[in-house]
């Protein structure tokens, strides 16, 4: 079976939650794991805050988030068109942030890695950001 949604919501931290029970109720016709439920809410939590919080540095801006599945093969795609990444791959490095003063730790993309299959991040700066994570469920 494919299914295919995609939704576009306000850069507003509240806003994190609603993506998550999207991405959660996409996925429930599969029938995951609770493991796997809980895995995929909180890597579109760490992509959406990300959005949020160093793409559009909160202000205002909007978010989209696209869904896939194909058999039990999901794809989720985050983006916003923010102050995009220079160098992507420190950005991956763990412990990396660029917001050390506010209580940020640098392990978001390190758990979105961690808690799906794949992780593509496509970004450069002042051209947004795209975060695509595949999961197998
Ligand atoms: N959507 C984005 N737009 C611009 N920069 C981003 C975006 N997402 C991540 N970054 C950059 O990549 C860095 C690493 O992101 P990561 O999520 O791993 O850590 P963090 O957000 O700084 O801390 P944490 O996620 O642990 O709160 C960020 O500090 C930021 O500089
Ligand atoms: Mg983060």
């Amino acid at each position: 079976m494919k299914n295919y949604l995609k939704t576009e919501f306000q850069a507003q931290s509240i806003n994190e939650g609603v993506a998550r029970m999207i991405a959660a109720g996409f996925i429930m016709p599969l029938d995951p794991t609770l493991e796997a439920m809980a895995d995929v809410k909180t890597a579109v939590s760490e992509a959406v805050t990300n959005a949020i919080i160093h793409g559009y540095e909160e202000k205002e801006g909007n978010v989209t988030m696209e869904l896939w599945t194909e058999e039990r093969l999901l794809t989720v795609k985050i983006h916003d068109d923010g102050i995009g990444i220079d160098n992507v791959s420190k950005a991956r490095e763990p412990l990396y942030t660029s917001k050390p003063d506010s209580d940020r730790s640098g392990m978001g993309f390190t758990v979105m890695e961690s808690f799906m299959d794949t992780l593509h991040i496509e970004s450069e700066k002042g051209q947004g950001t795209t975060v695509t994570m595949t999961k197998k469920l």
